[in-house]
């Protein structure tokens, strides 16, 4: 009841901070760089380029064939409809898991599909193809120059590291800033999950920065977002916060939870996620009109494409970062307009108002003219409709605004995904689950146990198990030890580079000479308490409570009332099990070395059965005085 109370306030006192913390409404401010306001949009096909997003392919040799051929298409065909100045394929090119999915490596066979797929289409030599590897693409490598780094031999930019490309344009320049935070040596799976900067790392990408500084814009793109990303100080989005965006990929759509994820950082700095091809399909046109940001993330092969530039819908604005004043002074609504067949007719609604026909200037762009004084108030809805030549029919919309004091925030799920640090959160979590373990444990077996009152209700059997399993040393000891072991131990040692012995702990695994400080461990710590350190302490009470009460363990069994107890004893055994798959998961992923050296595992497999029969074969002298107190209290 009183933890109950307590994490309810905790949980109030968590939600109030971030609820501030994540308000991403755009901060009114006077942009530096931009006083000027011109030049502002008109007419001509002039000041505006365009580039393609597409990430988490996951090419696979074992599974889903239609992934590599349908992005072989995406290359020979829809690229040419849209042509970018510039394409970012930002990790996870290779699927690189095994067979059953649970281990991974690297495969020779996935690369070169992906390297014909772009020798087949040309992409190379055709478009600037700037391919940056994922976590999946560094499975299981012990250095860079190992040849298991297919990285290095078959992707097309086959650079590892931060790096600066300038696109130059004869109306501005326009920095693309990568973020490397892939680990080097790479462990298998799940391990390099987040990604690490450390202060190497982050000098260099300063440097990028400053480089950047002359650029008119600047986007950065990288693999993680940077709520996965462990950098040192002053922090990825301390030093990226001149960039107007950054675009990442990884967490997929969150498993079709969020179908887009973006959000604000606080200095003005748009995060976007950028859904998996892999099984979504995704990709993103993002252009810069007059150096104002627009994107659409759209499906593979749906037709038309549509995207506004002029004027830019009010959520990704940044007055830090874009002369938005020139909206104010266009003449001319932009829009972009692809397909694979010629566009027929491009119409702009605004308000719910038709306004009239848009017209070709050149390539995808079309324009209308318009009046913005008409807009310069409050948020204004602008619709364009798009039809081509085979009859498809599409339509883009969002609010825009011309005015200053008008912002809008982003939704509070995508805000809390990206702007936090995820690697913090499960560390306090995790720390908090086992200081409350410890805690009953050690609370328990030094309270005075209360007589046990007549008739005793739910609440007070709980505690009388409480104060029985602290107070009895064959279950105290194990338990306190279990509970400070996932805390400091080592959880496994095994094979985590193949060829290469490594420890894991909660606060982070050594390999190769390397450690990697904790982050995803915290999260499998989390669950491994959850799902089996902490209801394990529970049965055991329970069993405890049972003995208490008289029973033996055939007693238990026989006994016909307890039927209402088969489901605990069911529900404990399910949890066991999936600990016995977990010490398989040792034995396929890391080696056979790490499924006899696993405390956390195997060992703990041994010794839940162990406890489970020592509950139930206890001498009655050591719980004599609890089944004398438990007999008393029932008979009076
Ligand atoms: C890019 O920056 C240069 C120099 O500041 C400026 O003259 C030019 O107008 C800018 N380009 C655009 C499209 O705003
Ligand atoms: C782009 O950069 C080059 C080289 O730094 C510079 O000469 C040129 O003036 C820049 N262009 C614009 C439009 O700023
Ligand atoms: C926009 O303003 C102009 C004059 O400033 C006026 O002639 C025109 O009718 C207005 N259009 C709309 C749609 O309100
Ligand atoms: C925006 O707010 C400022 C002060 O908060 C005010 O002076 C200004 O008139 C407002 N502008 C518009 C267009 O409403």
């Amino acid at each position: 009841m009183l933890l109950k109370i307590l994490a309810g306030l905790l949980v109030a006192a968590v939600m109030a901070i971030l609820l501030d913390l994540y308000n991403t409404a755009e901060v009114p401010k006077q942009h530096q760089r931009w006083q000027s306001q011109f030049p502002a949009p008109g007419a001509e096909a002039f000041n505006v380029f365009w580039v393609v997003q597409v990430t988490d392919l996951h090419i696979s040799k074992f599974l889903h064939p239609e992934r590599a051929s349908d992005f072989e298409k995406f290359c020979m065909e829809s690229i040419d409809f849209i042509k970018p100045s510039l394409i970012l394929v930002t990790g996870d090119l290779t699927d690189s898991k095994t067979k059953d999915k649970l281990g991974s490596d690297q495969f020779e066979m996935e690369w070169q599909m992906y390297q014909t797929i772009l020798k087949k289409s040309k992409a190379m030599e055709k478009w600037k193809w700037l391919d940056i590897r994922g976590n999946h693409d560094s499975f299981n490598i012990p250095d860079l120059q190992s040849f298991r780094n297919y990285y290095r031999k078959y992707s097309a930019l086959r650079k590892e590291g931060s790096f600066h490309y300038i696109h130059r344009t004869p109306f501005g320049n326009y920095s693309f800033i990568c973020v490397d935070a892939t680990l080097t040596p790479g462990p298998k799976r799940p391990f390099n999950f987040f990604g690490i900067l450390n202060k190497r790392q982050m000098d260099e990408l300063s440097l990028l920065e400053k480089e950047s500084q002359h650029s008119n814009q600047s986007v950065w793109f990288g693999h993680y977002p940077t709520s996965t990303i462990m950098s040192s100080s002053p922090g990825i989005r301390a030093v990226m916060s001149s960039a107007t965006a950054y675009l990442c990929g990884h967490l997929h759509t969150l498993g079709g939870i969020l179908p887009t994820i973006y959000s604000r950082h606080s200095q003005g700095t748009l995060e976007l996620e950028l859904g998996d091809w892999m099984d979504n399909r995704r990709y993103r046109i993002l252009a810069f009109d007059h150096d104002l940001l627009s994107f659409a993330d759209v499906k593979y092969d749906e037709w038309p494409v549509v995207l506004i530039t002029n004027p830019k819908s009010a959520l990704y604005r940044s007055s830090a970062h874009e002369p938005l004043g020139r909206m104010k002074y266009s003449t001319h609504i932009r829009i972009l307009a692809f397909s694979r067949f010629p566009i027929t007719s491009v119409d702009v609604e605004l308000d719910g108002v038709f306004s009239e026909r848009a017209v070709h200037v050149s390539g995808p762009l079309y324009v209308l003219k318009w009046n913005p004084s008409n807009y310069s108030t409050g948020l204004h809805r602008i619709e364009a409709l798009v039809q081509d030549a085979s009859g498809k029919i599409n339509t883009r919309s969002h609010m825009f605004t011309l005015d200053d004091n008008v912002s809008l925030s982003f939704d509070f799920l995508s805000s809390l995904i990206l702007l936090s640090d995820l690697y913090i959160m499960g560390q306090v979590f995790f720390v908090l689950m086992v200081v409350v373990q410890v805690g009953v444990l050690v609370a328990f077996r030094y309270l005075r146990k209360p007589a046990l009152k007549r008739n005793p209700g739910f609440v007070s059997l709980t505690f009388f198990s409480f104060h029985v399993m602290s107070k009895t040393n064959c279950v105290y000891y194990p338990l306190l030890l279990l509970s400070l072991y996932t805390a400091v131990g080592p959880w496994f040692v095994g094979e985590i580079i193949d060829g290469h012995v490594g420890a894991c702990f909660a606060f982070g695994v050594i390999v190769n000479g390397q450690y990697f400080q904790g982050s995803v461990t915290y999260f499998v710590g989390v669950l491994q308490l959850a799902f089996f350190n902490l209801p394990l302490m529970a049965y055991l009470c329970w069993c405890l409570l049972l003995r208490c009460q008289g029973h033996s363990f055939c007693s238990h069994v026989r006994s016909g009332r307890r039927l209402s107890s088969v489901p605990i004893h069911i529900f404990m055994f399910l949890l066991l099990i999936w600990q016995v798959f977990s010490c398989y998961f040792l034995l396929q992923t890391y080696g056979i070395l790490s499924f006899f050296l696993s405390p956390m595992r195997t060992w703990l497999v041994l010794m839940t059965l162990f406890l489970t029969q020592r509950t139930w074969t206890l001498g009655s002298s050591e719980l004599k005085i609890y089944i004398v107190e438990m007999k008393t209290c029932r008979s009076s």
